[in-house]
């Protein structure tokens, strides 16, 4: 009796112990699921997109991995030894992760420079292709391959041609912002920071200036020694900063000054006390001891005057100046070509090598 009882407290212990053994299993694997799916879930937090990989496998339960996209980019930035660029007029926070911000003089000559194998382009195609052009050994990767800037197609081959047939001593100087093609059409490259400065020292008297008609007329009216010629292209975010608002920011705020970018049309570049490139008006307000400034470029400069002026005021137009090109630009589609290596930006070959000497000479010039 007395071993049949014992059997059986032995069998109770052993089935309790053998459920709680089970109970445990099943709890762990209800914890840590049983899939080898991924799931990302993301949330934003102080101006922080925070991504979260729930990585849940049979055996090993989950690992979690909490790591911002802006900790993810640094990471394969170095793994990969890539090196970001980025525009003034991208998003703050693609700006923030860039390791060179700039305007375009300042990006092409850098892009020239760098020893990185891969450069991450945060701006619009024909920074990528001047990328491509002045760095052939390297892989240039635009995060979006759809950002383009239509200033940079407004000129016809013809209207090159015409030029040319007219004058024999011609030169053709291009705007950065144009294709690599109209590069190899031309002779030398500008940006709106050199523009001046290299059609003055030019020794040809006739300059054909293509594409953007305001920039164009700056320069001619800053060389009135040349003939400058100009054709129809313009920017549509620049041409529609309206003089009116410019006049009704000064009007609220007499002691700011106005400072405007060369690619504005003609009634706005009129009515302003500084004409310069972005990287031009971000020095002149950095210099200077005014507190109160109306901008009149895009609305991307804000980020970088503010950084270097925090106890200064900045007024833009009421409609504010977007490019919605150069916006297209995030950080997840940074990561996304750090990662897949994709979007390399390409010069067709048979317009490279004019196009590269078109901006090659525009570094040589601007020493
Ligand atoms: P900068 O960068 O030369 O000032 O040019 C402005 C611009 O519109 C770039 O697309
Ligand atoms: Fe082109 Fe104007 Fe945009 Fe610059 S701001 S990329 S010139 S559309």
């Amino acid at each position: 009796m007395k071993r049949k009882q014992e059997f059986q407290g032995m069998c109770e212990s052993m089935s309790l112990f053998f459920f709680l053994f089970l109970f445990l299993i099943v709890c762990n694997l209800v914890q840590y699921g049983m899939t080898n799916e991924v799931h990302v879930s993301c949330h934003m937090e102080d101006n922080v997109l925070y991504y979260r990989k729930h990585e849940e496998s049979q055996f090993c339960g989950r690992i979690e991995d909490d790591m911002t996209i802006q900790e993810e980019i640094n990471q394969l930035k170095e793994e990969k030894s890539a090196v970001i660029l980025a525009h003034y007029y991208v998003r703050p926070e693609v700006q923030e992760i860039a390791d060179y911000i700039g305007d375009s003089f300042y990006l092409s000559k850098v892009a020239a420079e760098l020893p990185n194998p891969i450069i991450v382009y945060c701006g619009v195609s024909f920074m990528g292709e001047s990328g491509c052009l002045l760095s052939p050994d390297k892989k240039v990767l635009m995060p979006d391959q759809e950002a383009d800037c239509p200033m940079a197609h407004m000129v016809r081959k013809e209207e090159v041609d015409t030029a040319r047939e007219r004058y024999e001593d011609l030169a053709v100087v291009c705007y950065i912002n144009s294709t690599a093609e109209i590069k190899s059409w031309s002779d030398v490259s500008v940006t709106s920071a050199n523009a001046v400065k290299i059609v003055k020292n030019l020794p040809n008297k006739n300059i054909l200036f293509i594409p953007d008609r305001n920039l164009g007329r700056y320069v001619a009216e800053q060389v009135p020694e040349k003939n400058i010629m100009l054709v129809n292209g313009y920017c549509p975010i620049h041409e529609a900063i309206a003089a009116q608002e410019i006049r009704k920011l000064k009007e609220a705020h007499p002691d700011a000054e106005i400072l405007v970018h060369p690619e504005c049309c003609e009634e706005v570049a009129e009515i302003a006390d500084y004409i310069g490139s972005t990287s031009g008006i971000i020095n002149y307000v950095t210099a200077s001891e005014r507190r109160e400034w109306i901008i009149g470029t895009e609305v991307g400069v804000r980020y970088e005057l503010e950084k270097r002026n925090p106890d200064n005021i900045f007024y833009f137009p009421e409609t504010e100046p977007v490019c919605g090109d150069m916006k297209r630009i995030t950080l997840e589609k940074v990561l996304e070509v750090l990662k897949s290596g994709k979007n390399q930006a390409a010069v067709a070959e048979e317009q490279a090598d004019a196009a590269k000497l078109t901006l090659s000479r525009m570094l040589e010039l601007s020493i």
